[in-house]
Formats: C-alpha cells, structure tokens, sequence
C-alpha cells in the first residue's frame, strides 16, 4: 500500500514536516519526482535542516529512503546533503536507495537553466536554476545520463558527447560564465555516489510491497507547479501531481491508499507567475514577516496572498485527495480578518475553474471574509482546544472542498500537528 504527501499550492506548504511527522507509520519513504529544486524544511532535535533530494525520512533509523527513477539526481548536491544528515544518523547510506532510472543534473544542465532564464528577460520563470527544466528536457528528448549509467564502463564517453551537445548550446545562447570548477566537483560527486545503493527501485518498492510493507511518496514542488496542470509555463518540469507517484516510483494506481494533500492555511508563491489571490499591501507584508515566508533553497522573499480555494478545489481534483493537512494556521493568528478566494472573476464573468492559461488574463479574485480567531494556537494539543474562528475558517474550507482538514498544524516543531476529531 501506498500513501501519498504532496504541496497543493505552489510550494513550501510544509511537506518536509509532515513526512516526518508521519514516517514512523511507514516502511519506506520515497520521492517520486522533482529533484534540489525542493527544499523541505524539518527539525531533527531542535535543529533546523533544508533535505533537497533525501526523502524526509532519513532520520528515521529504521525507515529506508528511497529516490525514485522520476527524480532528477545532482551528485554534487546530495554530496552536501549527505553531510548535513551525517551528524543525525548512524550511517546515512545504510538507509538510502538510489533508482537506476533516476537522470543524472550535470554542471551543464545548471548553466543552461541560467542562460535560459536570461534569455527570457522580463519572462523569466525565476527557476531555482538547480538545473531541473534542462535535465528533465534531456530524459524527454531520451538524452539523458541516468544513475545507473555511472556505473558503466562507458559513463565517460557518455558524459563528455552530452556536455559537448550542452556546450554548443551555451554558445549559441552567448553563455561566457566559466563553469570548469562545476566540472571537477561534479567528477568527484559522481564516484561519492557510486557507493551508493543503486537500485532497481521499480522491484525494490514492488517487491517491499508485496511483502506488506508500507510505503509514503513524498511530493516535492505544489500541484499548481505541475508541468500539466499547473500555471504553464510559470511551473517545474515534472509531474507533481498523485499520477507521478506511478510513473515516479514505477508503481501501479491501485496500490495508491490515501492522497493526503499539504494546504497552508493562506497561500505562498515563489518566482515569477500568476497568483491570484496575491496581496500586495501590508497584510501580505505581514504574512511574510510572520510565516518567515523566504525560499528553503534559494532565500528569497516569497509572495504572500489569502488561501485560493479556486485553486485548491483544483488541485483537490487532478490529485483524488483523500485528506488535507493543513499547515501554519498559527501564522493567522494574529490577523482580525481573514479572507478567503471562492470565485475568479474574469472579464466580468465568475468561474469557480481554474483557466487553462492565467498569464494573459486578468483575474480578480472573489473573497469571502471570516473573523479572526485571534489568539495563540501555538500550544494547542487538542481540537477541542482550538478557537470556534478557526473551525468556522477550516469548516468552510471543507465544505468547499468536499475533502475534510484531518491534521492543523500549529508550529514548525515535530510535535506540532492537532489531530481534528
Ligand atoms: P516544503 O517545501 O513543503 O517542505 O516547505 P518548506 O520547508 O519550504 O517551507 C515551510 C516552512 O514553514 C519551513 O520553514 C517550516 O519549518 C515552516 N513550517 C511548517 N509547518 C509550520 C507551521 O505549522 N507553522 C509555522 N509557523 N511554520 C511551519
Ligand atoms: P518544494 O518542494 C516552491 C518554483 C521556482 C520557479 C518554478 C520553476 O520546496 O515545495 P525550477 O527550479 O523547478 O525550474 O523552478 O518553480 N519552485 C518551487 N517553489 N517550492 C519548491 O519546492 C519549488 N521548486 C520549484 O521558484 O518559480
Ligand atoms: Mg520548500
């Protein structure tokens, strides 16, 4: 059986936590795509640590953590990685499975997201430039180098054809930034990850699957980052969404259970693109000073807006979520009025649908306002125990939705998740 944890929105809803708040439950923790573009944000004794491509589940001694063939894999990255998580685990590569059909993010494949993203000016996607759009252009275009490939004897012929191919690229874009130093570090990255566990991670999860054992996808990215579904082309190049969980991890749909989707109780976009519900004045200052609203992987500042249920109801669709979490309802609780989007308007007409381009539209969101509850939920345990505000707040939201809240999370600590009875 296997449960699903995945971002609704457009990233950052607080995956990492809830994956490692739920990981004791399972016995294999995997990610099924995107790649160190994500950053998933956990406390491992009262330590802040950013897990890029490790699953969440790595702290967890007795769990195997698996990265999945939908992945795209920067040796040089995990390399770092695997020294933050050291000082945590007894030893981190007992635990951690790496998929043969995973692709490999060359030195290359970074510059070419650069010189892209210059290309593209004012257009820009504001990509996290860890080289995702490239690498992935190289699996579609079936150029790519996957791990499985390190270990062959013709991996360096292979390496220098590909890096040859990108260069003329580079050229071709006017790229002049000298990238020798990437090179060498990568090289070395490249035989740190040969002593990896490479697997067939396609038989790895079905083998553990068909002895029982019970296996969490962890989602990276937001389904509005959906390379399908998502605001096109202001999104990832994979697909974030449930339906990457069976081409991520080479599992089939049926073995899929619950589909728990991660919904901050307002909403965050980092990079360029369409955000409907985005506030531009002092409440969305005020979000983002109180949230710490700033990028896990890159720093920057990210832009803050009322929760989209437009969206939501969306994502809630393409996904078959069976539950939501909902994470940093204690950043509200400060605010006298809270509003939520329950209808675009869109040349004078409402739509509870998401268009199929946002970008060329102008959108103007319809709010609906709630009373704030005013008050600190940081210590709350208990549903009881939370404010009639905010059950009024989430009871709204579920009805809406047609999918329940289960899980209120009230802090970024471990032990911050109220269970709603
Ligand atoms: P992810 O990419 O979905 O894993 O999310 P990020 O780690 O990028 O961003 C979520 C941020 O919010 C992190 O700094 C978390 O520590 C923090 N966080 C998670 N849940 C909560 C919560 O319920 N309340 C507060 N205040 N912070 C939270
Ligand atoms: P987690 O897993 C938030 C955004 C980038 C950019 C767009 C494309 O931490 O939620 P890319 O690097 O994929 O070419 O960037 O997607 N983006 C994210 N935003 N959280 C993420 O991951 C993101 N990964 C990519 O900011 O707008
Ligand atoms: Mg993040």
């Amino acid at each position: 059986m296997v449960d699903v944890i995945l971002g609704l929105q457009w990233g950052d809803e607080g995956k990492g936590k809830i994956v490692d708040y739920f990981a004791p439950g399972y016995d294999i923790v995997a990610r099924f795509q995107g790649g160190p573009n994500a950053g998933h944000t956990l406390y491992v004794k009262d330590k802040k640590i950013v897990l890029h491509q490790i699953p969440s589940g790595i702290f967890h001694e007795d769990k195997i953590n698996l990265i999945g063939n939908g992945v795209v894999l920067d040796p040089v990255i995990l390399r770092k990685e695997c020294e933050t998580v050291k000082p945590f685990v007894s030893d981190y590569r007992k635990n951690l499975f790496i998929s043969k059909r995973a692709h490999v993010i060359l030195p290359t494949h970074r510059a070419l997201d650069k010189a892209s993203e210059l290309a593209k000016g004012n257009e820009k996607i504001g990509s996290t430039l860890k080289g995702i759009g490239p690498a992935y252009m190289d699996k579609t275009g079936r150029n790519g180098i996957r791990v499985g490939d390190l270990l062959d004897k013709n991996f360096t012929s292979h390496y220098i054809k590909l890096r040859l191919k990108h260069q003329k690229l580079l050229d071709s874009m006017h790229f002049g930034e000298d990238i020798s130093d990437w090179e060498e570090e990568f090289l070395e990255a490249v035989e740190f990850m040969r002593q990896f566990k490479i697997v067939n991670g396609e038989y790895f999860i079905n083998d553990n699957l068909s002895k029982g054992k019970k296996v969490l996808a962890e989602g990276a990215q937001g389904s509005m980052l959906d390379v399908d579904f998502g605001t096109f082309p202001f999104v990832t190049s994979s697909n974030t969404i449930s339906a990457g969980v069976c081409s991520g991890l080479g599992v089939a749909p049926q073995k899929i259970k619950e589909v728990m989707g991660v919904t901050k109780a307002y909403c965050t976009r980092v990079g360029g693109g369409p955000f409907p519900t985005e506030l531009f004045d002092e409440t969305g200052e005020e979000l983002r000073k109180i949230g710490q609203e700033f990028g896990a992987t890159t720093g920057r500042p990210r832009r803050c807006g009322w929760i989209d249920l437009v969206a939501l109801r969306f994502a809630c669709m393409v996904n078959g979520v069976t539950q939501l979490i909902m994470t940093k309802a204690d950043v509200l609780d400060k605010f006298e009025k809270l509003d939520v989007c329950t209808e675009y308007e869109i040349n004078g007409e409402k739509t509870k649908e998401v268009p199929f381009q946002l970008s060329r539209i102008e959108i103007k969101p319809q709010l609906k306002s709630f009373k704030g509850w005013n008050r600190d939920i940081t210590a709350t345990k208990s549903s009881d125990q939370l404010p009639e505000e905010m059950k009024t707040y989430v009871n709204f939201i579920n009805d809406y939705l047609g999918v329940q809240v289960r899980y209120i999370s009230n802090g970024p600590g471990r032990d911050q998740l109220v269970k709603i009875k």
